[in-house]
């Protein structure tokens, strides 16, 4: 039996991190921040929304992009962990810095089972490459590397959405905010005929919380 909120189990596992609960710029876990070139994490309390949608809707199989030191990766492999069966995260990060920083902390605080870890670009990554069987599907998607990207690779990954897939973008305080220039031609049509619903929650950061249904999906 597990105690503690996530939160407090991932700073019992790790004592040095310093989580911010809304602020951003408010903490870090790296003394030398000029090496890298975004030193943010997701703060506590969106991470402690994502643990309780991976509780609620049990993805088998979630892709992340931005691992960055790990801190929303350990809330989902927190997640997957006490709520689903051979739950598998797959996570990407490009900083050379970051990325075995992060690597070595789901060593060392026993992920490993359940996060796949890669260095590399969200925007060439082949999802299949982590798939234990080359055909396993997305059930949930998490975006956060950098704003400009994200649509970029909802799109890439479309065709692996398994049908009710999660769609879960940081930073975006709606579909249509500036920051991420509008909603895309290519999703207009979708979010018009149902196929992709979304909800926004008002997070000092901002998160929206989208799902896949094909067309022809019933009920
Ligand atoms: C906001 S941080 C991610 C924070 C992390 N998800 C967390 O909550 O702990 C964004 C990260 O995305 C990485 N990144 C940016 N563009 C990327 C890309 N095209 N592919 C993979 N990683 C990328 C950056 O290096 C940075 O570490």
């Amino acid at each position: 039996m597990v105690s503690g909120t996530p939160t407090q189990r991932i700073m019992a596992l790790d004592p040095g991190l310093k989580l911010g609960r809304h602020l951003r710029f408010d903490w870090f876990d790296l003394t030398d921040v000029d090496r890298i070139d975004f030193p943010e994490g997701v703060e506590s309390a969106t991470g402690e929304l994502l643990y309780a949608l991976v509780s609620i809707a049990r993805p088998r199989t979630i892709l992340e992009t931005g691992t960055r030191m790990g801190i929303a990766s350990r809330y989902l492999a927190l997640a997957l962990g006490d709520h689903v069966e051979d739950g598998l995260l797959i996570t990407i990060e490009r900083c050379g810095y970051c990325f075995p920083i992060a690597a070595q902390k789901f060593r060392e605080q026993g992920f490993d089972d359940i996060i796949w870890a890669k260095q590399g670009d969200s925007r060439s990554f082949d999802p299949t490459e982590a798939f234990p069987d080359g055909q396993t599907k997305i059930d949930m998607l998490y975006l956060d590397s950098e704003p400009q990207y994200r649509y970029e690779e909802f799109q890439r990954y479309l065709e692996y959405l398994s049908e009710g897939a999660l769609i879960v973008i940081h930073d975006m305080v709606s579909l249509h905010c500036r920051q991420f220039h509008g909603v895309p031609e290519w999703l207009q049509p979708m979010i018009e005929s149902r196929e992709v619903s979304a909800l926004s929650f008002p997070t000092d950061s901002g998160l929206t919380v989208m799902q896949y249904r094909r067309k022809d999906w019933e009920k």
